[in-house]
């Protein structure tokens, strides 16, 4: 039988012959596998008288331990090597131009509504949604609308029936009624959608955006509402001032109704809010009807309020200064790119709604 020496000398002449990671796995194999040099050594101890069996097994482990170690340095040797060579080969060329992506942007309409929403959520108001798809009785009747009435001829539906009942509704005071319908007062809510009118030019298209506010309980005025109003305009067009001006109008769901312009002038081919002696409607408001209010089963001689209905998409064009409409809803990247919003910039009353 070969002496220890010997083998150890022979092990380790063959584990110079590896010179990287790979090799150095395939002779690691002929020492410690199944039929490796080593695993053969340890079968023989079975075999052994007991008096040699305590030497041979500790001589064995020495060595074996000794193999173990070459081995891992061996390892960490080649891995290094494999590293610094990659290092060398993999140079970054910062000559080249970056990558490009493309981020989203939010629509201005969107970007809106955020805004007012965070504006009214701040003094109680709530967020109620109702279908686009309506029937007669909410879009009209129950709104003290009935049939026949002129106004509505003035709101030039979309009918999606031949009996009149199904239609697309054109504005967003039917949440009013839903609202009411779902529980008991006191009601203090916005409601922003799509509203929908037979109409289309430069300021109108058939498909455009509302925000309806009703605030119903025990002992609300008309000063409510103008303080209500004066809040919004001033916070959403973030300026100090704001001359508005309340217009005698009529609404069948209200009474008194009117019409809120808001003073704006033109300085160097830009509108400025709240200063001037132009006006521009802006939004539609009143004292709810009691006819309303009976329509809900709410009692109009314990509860009355007001509600007012903003046009979402003239507010942006407005404070963002986009004079096209049509634009709005052509779907035109380029104009998105140019108008939209950064997706990170939420809007928040406490840092500045449009930053
Ligand atoms: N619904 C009205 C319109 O679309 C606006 C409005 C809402 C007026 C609420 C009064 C009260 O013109």
């Amino acid at each position: 039988m070969k002496n220890f020496v010997q083998i150890e000398t022979e092990i380790l002449n063959k584990l110079h012959n590896a010179n990287d990671h790979n090799s150095l796995e395939l002779l690691k194999t002929e020492v410690f596998g199944k039929k490796g040099i080593l695993t053969e050594l340890f079968k023989k101890i079975g075999g052994l008288e007991q008096n040699e069996k305590k030497e041979y097994a500790s001589k064995l482990n020495e060595l074996k331990q000794k193999v173990t170690g070459f081995i891992e340095k061996k390892f960490i040797e080649f891995d290094q090597l494999e590293i610094d060579k990659k290092l060398k080969n993999e140079k970054i060329d910062i000559t080249l131009p970056g990558r490009t992506f493309f981020s989203g942007k939010i629509h201005p309409v969107s970007q809106v509504i955020d805004e007012v929403t965070s504006i009214f959520s701040e003094i109680g108001f709530s967020v109620e949604e109702g279908p686009d798809v309506e029937n007669e009785y909410y879009n009209f009747s129950a709104l003290n609308t009935p049939d026949n009435h002129p106004a509505r001829d003035m709101h030039d539906t979309f009918y999606l029936d031949k009996s009149k009942d199904l239609l697309l509704r054109t504005h967003t005071s039917p949440v009013q009624i839903r609202t009411m319908l779902k529980s008991k007062p006191p009601f203090k809510i916005i409601a922003p959608g799509r509203t929908y009118r037979c109409d289309s030019d430069q300021t109108h298209s058939p498909m455009f955006h509302q925000l309806e506010g009703l605030h119903i309980d025990k002992n609300i005025n008309m000063g409510h509402l103008k303080g209500c109003l004066y809040y919004f305009v001033k916070k959403f067009f973030e300026v100090d001032k704001v001359r508005i001006r309340f217009r005698p109008s009529h609404f069948p769901f209200t009474e008194p109704s009117a019409e809120v312009d808001i003073g704006y002038k033109i300085e160097n081919g830009k509108i400025k809010i709240g200063e001037g002696d132009k006006w521009l409607e802006i939004l539609g408001c009143g004292m709810v009807h009691p006819n309303v209010l009976k329509n809900v089963k709410v009692n109009p001689k314990q509860y009355q309020g007001y509600a007012f209905g903003v046009g979402i998409d003239r507010l942006a064009m407005l404070k963002y200064g986009i004079n096209d409409l049509r634009a709005f809803f052509e779907s035109d990247i380029r104009w998105l790119e140019f108008y939209g919003f950064d997706p990170l910039d939420v809007p928040a009353n406490y840092r500045g709604l449009s930053r």
